[in-house]
Formats: structure tokens, C-alpha cells, sequence
């Protein structure tokens, strides 16, 4: 049975009160913190890494859902194993060899998730299903937060779930980019469980939008949209 999670974007947060402000969806129920990283060659952005991540380990007890938006990510896993992640998440496009990426995230004591960019077909995942823990699908491009929500990525949650059914998989579906108490119900109407919120977060009032979107996903867990 598919559980409903929800993942607060810390990227949209204040980084001066980063602590209070994961303290803040924390205490309002979030089971996860989704954390990027950018490298500025696969995202077109820089963002946080280690160090934060080591820091906030420290005050938090949420699930670490590490989001790696970098080249051959080989190359950090146990850095970012070590810094506190729980969920390693991986661009299929970035990884030259994901099968031994998804073998080496699992050897390190962590879940694995794979992330896909809009343009990229999730067929590209067949053989390597039952490494997969989550799969991330991107509904923005990656790189910035507080960018809208690309209209026919719901046809590709609803796609991948399908697909997913009749290859005798239960994975989690992430989606991230773009997500707002507007559109939640109808990306986990079409299959996605896990829900990133960045700036739908964040951007005002993290308790308040927490619980909207807590109490979202409970009435679809009651039996589908109120
Ligand atoms: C975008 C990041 C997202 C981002 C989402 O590249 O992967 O996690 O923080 O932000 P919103 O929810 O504002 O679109
Ligand atoms: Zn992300």
C-alpha cells in the first residue's frame, strides 16, 4: 500500500533561519525535507551541499530526501550518506552507469531514487526497477524553485503509475517542480505519492501550507478528492 508523504523544498526557505524553518514543517507533520543540490553543470544554478545538510542532520529529525542535481553523482554519494541522507535521489540523465549507482546508494545504507527531467522517457528504467525506491518525476525543468508546473506532466504521472502496475512494481512516485495546494490533487489523483513544495511551502506561512497539504493528501488516502 502506497503511502502519502510530503517533502518541504527547503530551497524556497529563509537560509538565514534554516534550522527554524525545518524545525517549522516538522513540526507541522512534514515526514520528509527535500534538499537540492546543484552543481551548475547539470542545474543550470548552484545551491547547497554538505555542509548544510551535516548541519541540519543535527537539528532534524525528518527523513532527508536528498535531491542530486549534479554529474556523475558516483563521486559524492558516501559524502552525502555520511552528511545525514536518507533518500538519495539521481538524474538518470547524469548517471553513465545507474545500475551500479543504484547498487552503491544501497550499499550505503540509503534509499535510492531516480529523477527524471520532463523530456526523459521512464522506460529507460525497466531493468533496474527493483533497485528503485522513488522515482522522481521532474515537473519543472530542474535548477530553480517557484517555476510553474508543466501542464502535460500529469499524463506522464499518470503514465508512469500505470506502467509501473503492470510491470509489478509499487514504487514511490515523486513529483517536484511547481507543485501548490492547486494542482496537489490532481498529480496524486493521477498517481504520485510523494509531493515536493518549495515555494507553495515556504514562500508563506510553512505550518499552515504543511497542514493544507497534509489534510490534501489525507482526504485522497480517505477515498479520493473531497
Ligand atoms: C527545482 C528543485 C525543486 C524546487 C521546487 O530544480 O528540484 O525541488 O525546490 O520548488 P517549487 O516547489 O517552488 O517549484
Ligand atoms: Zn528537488
Amino acid at each position: 500500500m502506497l503511502e502519502y508523504k510530503l517533502s518541504p523544498s527547503v530551497l524556497a526557505a529563509d537560509f538565514a533561519r534554516l534550522g527554524e524553518e525545518a524545525a517549522a514543517v516538522e513540526a507541522a507533520g512534514a515526514q520528509y525535507l527535500h534538499l537540492d543540490v546543484m552543481d551548475g553543470l547539470f542545474a543550470p544554478s548552484l545551491s547547497i551541499g554538505l555542509p548544510v545538510i551535516r548541519s541540519l542532520r543535527k537539528v532534524s529529525g525528518l527523513v532527508f530526501d536528498v535531491h542530486l542535481m549534479i554529474e556523475e553523482p558516483d563521486r559524492y554519494l558516501a559524502d552525502f550518506a555520511a552528511a545525514g541522507a536518507d533518500i538519495l535521489t539521481v538524474h538518470g540523465e547524469a548517471c553513465r552507469h545507474l545500475d551500479r549507482t543504484l547498487d552503491q546508494i544501497h550499499a550505503l545504507g540509503c534509499r535510492s531514487g531516480v529523477a527524471l527531467n520532463p523530456a526523459t522517457p521512464f522506460e529507460s528504467l525497466r531493468w533496474v526497477l527493483s533497485k528503485v525506491d522513488m522515482i522522481l518525476l521532474m515537473t519543472v525543468n530542474p535548477g530553480f524553485g517557484g517555476q510553474k508546473y508543466v501542464s502535460y506532466m500529469t499524463e506522464k504521472i499518470a503514465s508512469l503509475r500505470g506502467w509501473l502496475t503492470e510491470q509489478g512494481y509499487e514504487t514511490d512516485i515523486q513529483v517536484d517542480g511547481g507543485i501548490t495546494l492547486e494542482n496537489a490533487e490532481e498529480v496524486l489523483q493521477a498517481g504520485a505519492n510523494i509531493l515536493v513544495a518549495g515555494s507553495a511551502i515556504f514562500g508563506k506561512e510553512p505550518q499552515a501550507s504543511t497542514r493544507a497539504f497534509l489534510a490534501c493528501m489525507e482526504r485522497m488516502r480517505e477515498g479520493g478528492p473531497a
